[in-house]
């Protein structure tokens, strides 16, 4: 392997803690925290079909969906990386009923952050090899420090997020993250143990041709999502059209390969679930500051996600995200349909 000099992790994060709104150190130990779980995760994914990590844990979550065995690893390690170094006050996953608070050694509930998280996107691709990923999201807490979180805590619109990021467990395993200033992809190197920067200052090409959506599900889509797919499918040589569709099932590879190559991501409504399927504080609202940090856009359709108030812990919502002329483009077809 060739040697990498490029900056470490560890280096950025020093580097770029006095660009932070609040310079305690919290958030920078706190996303060390979130790198380090990471790498257990990952070696745990990198096991799976050796170990048995695969298959269902036999358990369902809030949300209806079987737990799988990795859901559940991924979750509890998250959980007990940020809980053992005390470093957020409160923390809401997408595998737990409620949200957890967490006190300090003094009970004294004295962090300013909480963490809310998808420990493993894209569960049904894990028996199958094909990557997955850890979503996390990032606020500032706004109820008084030294008191036990409170629900309004964790539901605070996406525009108030102060970092976001993804991990995605790949062909290689990297953490992109942004704390508003720009969007930065590492790569680890698992030879030992480190993150480097390979993708500084990441951006969505401003327009793209990859459209990313489950088709399955096409007679259940609203008319404006029909038209908007008809439209990527029809043969425009001007506009590089017919689109490439490409579907992998896990919204952070989805997301991931579209930053880079320039795409959109779309989970309409549908007639069955009538808010789609993503979850708004665990997926959709990440991603949207990541998407916006890097110059995309996300939308439920008619209305930025980021300015959405959530009313409810696992609130889902339409999600529609990419590259900022197609995202335009899927509501401008949204709203001729209403
Ligand atoms: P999760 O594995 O965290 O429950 O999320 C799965 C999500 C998302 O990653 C993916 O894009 C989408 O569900 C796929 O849903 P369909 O199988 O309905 O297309
Ligand atoms: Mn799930
Ligand atoms: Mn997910
Ligand atoms: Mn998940």
């Amino acid at each position: 392997m060739t040697p990498n000099t490029n900056q470490t992790l560890g280096e950025f994060i020093i580097e770029h803690e006095k660009a932070f709104k609040y310079t305690s150190g919290e958030l920078s130990r706190l996303i060390n925290s979130i790198r380090l779980a990471a790498k257990v995760v990952n070696h745990e994914v990198n096991k799976a079909g050796l170990v048995d990590i695969t298959g269902k844990a036999g358990d369902t979550n809030i949300q209806g969906e079987d737990q799988q065995k990795l859901d559940v690893y991924a979750n509890n390690r998250f959980i007990e990386t940020l809980i053992n170094r005390e470093i957020v006050c409160g923390i809401a996953s997408e595998e737990n009923d409620d949200y957890i608070t967490i006190q300090g050694q003094n009970k004294a509930h004295d962090n300013k952050y909480v963490v809310l998280m998808d420990p493993l996107d894209g569960s049904s691709n894990i028996d199958v090899n094909v990557s997955v990923g850890t979503i996390f999201s990032i606020y500032r807490r706004k109820s008084p420090i030294g008191e036990p979180v409170e629900i309004d805590d964790f539901l605070q619109p996406g525009n108030q997020q102060v970092a976001a990021g993804y991990i995605i467990y790949g062909t290689s395993t990297m953490l992109v993250y942004t704390t508003g200033h720009g969007v930065n992809g590492f790569t680890l190197n698992p030879a030992i143990g480190t993150y480097y920067l390979s993708h500084p200052d990441m951006k969505f090409p401003d327009d793209g041709n990859i459209y990313s959506i489950n088709e399955g599900n096409y007679v259940h889509f609203p008319q404006g999502v029909k038209d908007y797919i008809k439209y990527c499918q029809e043969e425009c040589e001007e506009e590089n059209r017919p689109y490439t569709s490409r579907y992998i099932g896990s919204l952070v590879s989805d997301f991931h390969r579209n930053m880079i190559k320039g795409g959109i991501y779309m989970y309409p409504n549908t007639a069955k679930a009538k808010n789609g399927k993503l979850r708004l504080l665990y997926e959709c609202n990440p991603m949207a500051f990541i998407a916006e940090q890097a110059g995309g856009e996300a939308s439920d359709g008619y209305q930025r996600i980021l300015d959405i108030n959530p009313t409810e812990l696992h609130q889902r919502v339409p999600f529609f995200c990419g590259s900022k002329k197609m995202v335009e483009k899927a509501e401008e077809f949204m709203a001729k349909a209403k």
